[in-house]
């Protein structure tokens, strides 16, 4: 498979879990990979194990993702697919689940969860999608959460922000359904990685790279809105549709 053949693909988050497995996939199938974290050394590390290149990047600036784009493109070439993954939870995951409480969301807890999980993408788009029309061609995967679908007690801000994701690209679809770039949404059910404590990574089944591969088929061959859940491995993926209904 080299259906990424001497083409640049972004992916943020990439220093761990989903984003360093999208990285390796990318990279197998030819893929030149700009690899973003705040995780300077594991962000290190996958930009070695690919053949990429890393580049600190705290995605909720928006300065410093003009900034790291053009960076970038100047030393990859232009980037025709990005893999907006990089995401947080408001508190560790607890192995029981516990609903959380109001209180414990403090003001700069939750600042932080807007400005990584849905600020972070917002500003992915604002940069990369007028590059993106200016080439052409490209698409953009959003890594959003079965928590963008349905409500999760232990982590109501979570499912704010995952939520807030597939209105944004949703909506950003039917605003640039005449362009040339794909937008598609990524709604994984619980995976195995450094967001679960490891109590609960074993009650999980999928492993980053069996849901990498559900990342990289959006990448490649998703439609233009499409959110897409993979909930289980014994599940398939399947597209989620919107209501039935609109405004006006
Ligand atoms: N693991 C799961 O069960 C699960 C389920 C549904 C959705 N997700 C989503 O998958 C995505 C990847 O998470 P993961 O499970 O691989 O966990 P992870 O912690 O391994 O990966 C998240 C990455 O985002 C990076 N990051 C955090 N803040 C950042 C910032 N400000 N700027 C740039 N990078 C930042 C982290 O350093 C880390 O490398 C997240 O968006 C997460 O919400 C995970």
């Amino acid at each position: 498979m080299n259906d990424f053949q001497g083409q640049t693909v972004l992916i943020t988050g990439a220093a761990t879990g989903l984003g360093a497995a999208a990285a390796e996939l990318a990279a197998e199938a030819g893929a030149r990979v700009a690899v973003l974290d705040v995780n300077d050394a594991d962000g290190r590390k996958t930009a070695e194990r690919t053949g990429g290149a890393f580049w600190h990047l705290d995605v909720s600036s928006p300065a410093a993702w003009q900034e790291t784009v053009a960076d970038v493109e100047a030393r990859l070439g232009p980037v025709r697919y990005a893999h907006l993954n990089a995401g947080i939870m408001t508190v560790p995951v607890t192995a029981d689940l516990a609903p959380a409480r109001l209180e414990d969301v403090t003001p700069e807890r939750y600042r932080r969860m807007q400005g990584v999980n849905a600020d972070g993408v917002f500003y992915g788009i604002q940069t990369l999608l007028p590059r993106m029309t200016a080439q052409g061609a490209g698409a953009i995967t959003v890594t959003s959460s079965a928590a963008g679908l349905i409500p999760i007690p232990f982590d109501p801000v979570y499912a704010m922000t995952k939520h807030a994701l597939v209105g944004l690209v949703r909506s950003l679809a039917l605003a640039y359904a005449d362009g040339p770039v794909r937008l598609n949404v990524l709604c994984p059910g619980g995976f195995s990685s450094d967001l679960l404590p490891p109590e609960r990574r074993e009650s999980v089944t999928m492993t980053p790279r069996e849901m990498a591969m559900e990342a990289i088929d959006l990448l490649l061959h998703g439609g233009m809105g499409e959110v897409r859940l993979k909930l289980r491995k014994d599940l398939p993926a399947e597209a989620v549709p919107p209501p039935g209904f609109s405004l006006g």
